[in-house]
């Protein structure tokens, strides 16, 4: 696949990324079915498979159970070979999700996903927002810690994955990067994108195939197309465990984008 800018901050990133909610947790998701979470093996084969398919983008959190310590693990490949999202502000803890933006947290999570994932800088950090987004972009300590994590070279660029479209637009303004809602059902967030666009912010998109909530192989190149006719997108992180799914997944984007 063809990589593309991420925005103005030099990392290229292949138009469909690797979402890892489904490596380390199978709790309080959304999906409209129970899954195992995969073993070791299958992990690696997976992100084998999709270095060999020309994915580069990984995103993971500390809120996926044991996704990023797994990652760590089981990456394959010299670490230039990927770009590495993590998040900061939401742990899951015994089956419930906790927040926290404050600066110390932030500095220390990051810390944390550095050693969990067995490298010396993440490519973006991004904040978790718990859906309050302009209070934390504007009264937290996160976005300041991001900052300065980037000034130490922790972090190669910043950004949030936001739920409104005001926090969207605000971190437009205060970010490189936003992580936005984008598809057939819903998007209420398009200003977002377009502003993204316009400031030549990077764009990624989550939940672009609705959770899975699809039907069939039409359905997925209707939700792709959907989303790459949307300004400004860099990639579409799409999350899957199904090796057959992510050979389909790139084959149908490659052909959306000739
Ligand atoms: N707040 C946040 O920051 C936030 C929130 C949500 C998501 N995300 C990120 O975005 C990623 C994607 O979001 P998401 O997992 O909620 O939604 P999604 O990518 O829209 O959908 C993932 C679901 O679609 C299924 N799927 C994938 N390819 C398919 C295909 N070709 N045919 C049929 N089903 C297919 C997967 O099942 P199989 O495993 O069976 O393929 C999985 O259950 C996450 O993994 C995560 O990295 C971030």
């Amino acid at each position: 696949m063809e990589l593309r800018p991420l925005g103005g901050t030099g990392i290229a990133v292949s138009p469909l990324g690797l979402g890892t909610v489904k490596f380390g947790r199978n709790q309080q998701v959304k999906y409209p079915r129970a899954f195992e979470i995969p073993d070791d093996r299958a992990v690696r084969e997976l992100l084998e498979l999709a270095r060999g398919l020309g994915i580069n983008l990984l995103d993971t959190a500390p809120a996926y159970g044991t996704a990023q310590e797994r990652l760590g693990r089981l990456l394959p490949g010299p670490r230039s070979d990927w770009v590495l999202v993590s998040k900061v502000g939401e742990f899951f803890e015994g089956g419930r999700s906790r927040f926290d933006f404050g600066f110390h947290t932030t500095v220390a999570v990051v810390e944390q996903a550095l050693r969990d994932l067995r490298t010396d800088y993440l490519d973006c950090a991004l904040i978790h927002s718990d859906g309050d987004d302009l209070r934390i972009l504007e009264q937290e300590g996160a976005a300041d810690a991001l900052r300065e994590l980037k000034r130490r070279g922790l972090i190669r660029s910043h950004g949030i994955s936001s739920k409104t479209v005001a926090g969207g637009l605000r971190a437009v303004e205060l970010l490189d990067v936003v992580m936005v809602t984008c598809n057939l059902e819903y998007n209420e967030e398009r200003p977002v994108l377009e502003a993204a666009a316009a400031a030549g912010r990077g764009v990624l998109v989550k939940k672009g195939l609705m959770s899975g909530h699809l039907r069939g192989a039409e359905g997925v190149r209707a939700a792709m197309a959907f989303v790459f006719s949307q300004p400004g997108v860099s990639s579409m992180i799409v999350g899957t465990i199904d090796p057959g799914h992510l050979r389909a997944n790139v084959r149908t984007l490659e052909a959306i984008l000739g």
